[in-house]
């Protein structure tokens, strides 16, 4: 009998909102509309069990997981109109250093910790590292702060024997991988690159907080730029990302790249992509959550090479 993974997720914002209902619509309905691995190492997406919630929201602190993922400010849509509770009481988050060893207590029974809080707060990321080494968990950062990339976070973890992955989310469909990919493609067609550039609009309060708060997004988004070759061309560059509230849960991004070809004729390609943003997000979560058990009870530690394509700054790559 397969023995369902047990997760605990820090933050209940949009992308757990989209991860809690996906897995629901899935258990549901069979569907595998938009599933990129079914079955990951022996474990089917509706193998996820949610074990423990943490949250900074006092609306959502008491509150059953699937209540408080409706909340506001989160806006990623209602899926179906049926949601089973999931049990699981969303609990306070931690807040400073000083209630790791609480927070640690609280994850017991914990196999992965899925930190989903807002990017840009390094020591907020570390101090739930820190919980889930307590823990004996491993420890997935969808954060753009580095933790992973971190050389004695690393460490640490490896020598626990714990797996840790990160650092930040590369979304299933989202402008970084279009983006990589065309100027891959280009590459491969012999064209020469002039000059590109993403631009990224949204409406949820990550969108928020990244226009305010963007330094570590910014690089994390050059670094899943990164040419075969390690170098990110000087020729790429990402635009300061914009907050518009009435996208509500809708990213919209535009691509533009200006090329030469043959007999240094130009080419020019522009993209537009809409996409619900949280749904990139949890799209590539469900296979991190599976790929840190299955290493985990496997005996695999520190960082796991197979989770790199769903990632945008892995260890290795600039801080
Ligand atoms: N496609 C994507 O959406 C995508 C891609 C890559 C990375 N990410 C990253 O994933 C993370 C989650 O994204 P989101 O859209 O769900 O963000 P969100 O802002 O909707 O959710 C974050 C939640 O964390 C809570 N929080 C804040 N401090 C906390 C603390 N100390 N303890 C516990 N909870 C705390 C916030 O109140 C909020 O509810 C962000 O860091 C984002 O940058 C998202």
């Amino acid at each position: 009998m397969i023995k369902r993974v047990k997760v605990a997720v820090v933050g209940v914002g949009n992308n757990i909102s989209s991860l809690v209902q996906g897995i629901a619509l899935h258990r549901a309905t069979g569907s595998l509309v938009g599933i990129r691995r079914p079955v990951l190492d022996g474990l089917g997406v509706g193998d996820v069990d949610f074990v423990a919630a943490f949250a900074t929201s006092p609306e959502k602190i008491g509150k059953d997981l699937t209540e408080a993922i409706f909340l506001p400010p989160n806006n990623f849509p209602r899926l179906a109109s049926e949601l089973p509770l999931t049990g699981v009481t969303v609990r306070r988050g931690l807040t400073d250093a000083a209630e790791v060893e609480r927070v640690a207590a609280e994850l017991a029974g914990a196999e992965v910790v899925l930190y989903a809080a807002p990017s840009g707060r390094q020591e907020t990321a570390r101090a739930y590292a820190e919980a889930a080494l307590q823990a004996g968990a491993a420890f997935i950062n969808t954060t753009s702060d580095a933790v992973a990339r971190d050389r004695q976070w690393l460490d640490r973890f490896a020598a626990a024997g714990l797996p840790l992955l990160g650092d930040d989310l590369t979304s299933q469909f989202g402008t970084s991988v279009v983006h990589h990919a065309l100027l891959r493609l280009l590459a491969e067609r012999g064209l020469t690159l002039v000059s590109s550039y993403q631009v990224n609009l949204g409406g949820t309060e990550d969108f928020r907080n990244l226009a305010e708060n963007s330094t570590t997004k910014l690089q994390s988004k050059l670094n899943a730029l990164t040419t075969a070759d390690g170098s990110t061309s000087d020729r790429v560059q990402v635009a300061p990302i914009g907050y518009l509230a009435h996208l509500k849960s809708h990213k919209v991004a535009h691509i533009n790249i200006e090329a030469q070809a043959w007999g240094a004729t130009s080419v020019s390609l522009d993209v537009k992509l809409k996409v619900h943003d949280p749904s990139g997000a949890a799209g590539v979560t469900i296979d991190l959550i599976r790929i840190a058990a299955s290493a985990l009870r496997q005996g695999r530690a520190g960082y796991l090479a197979e989770a790199t394509p769903l990632l945008k700054s892995p260890p290795g790559t600039a801080i």
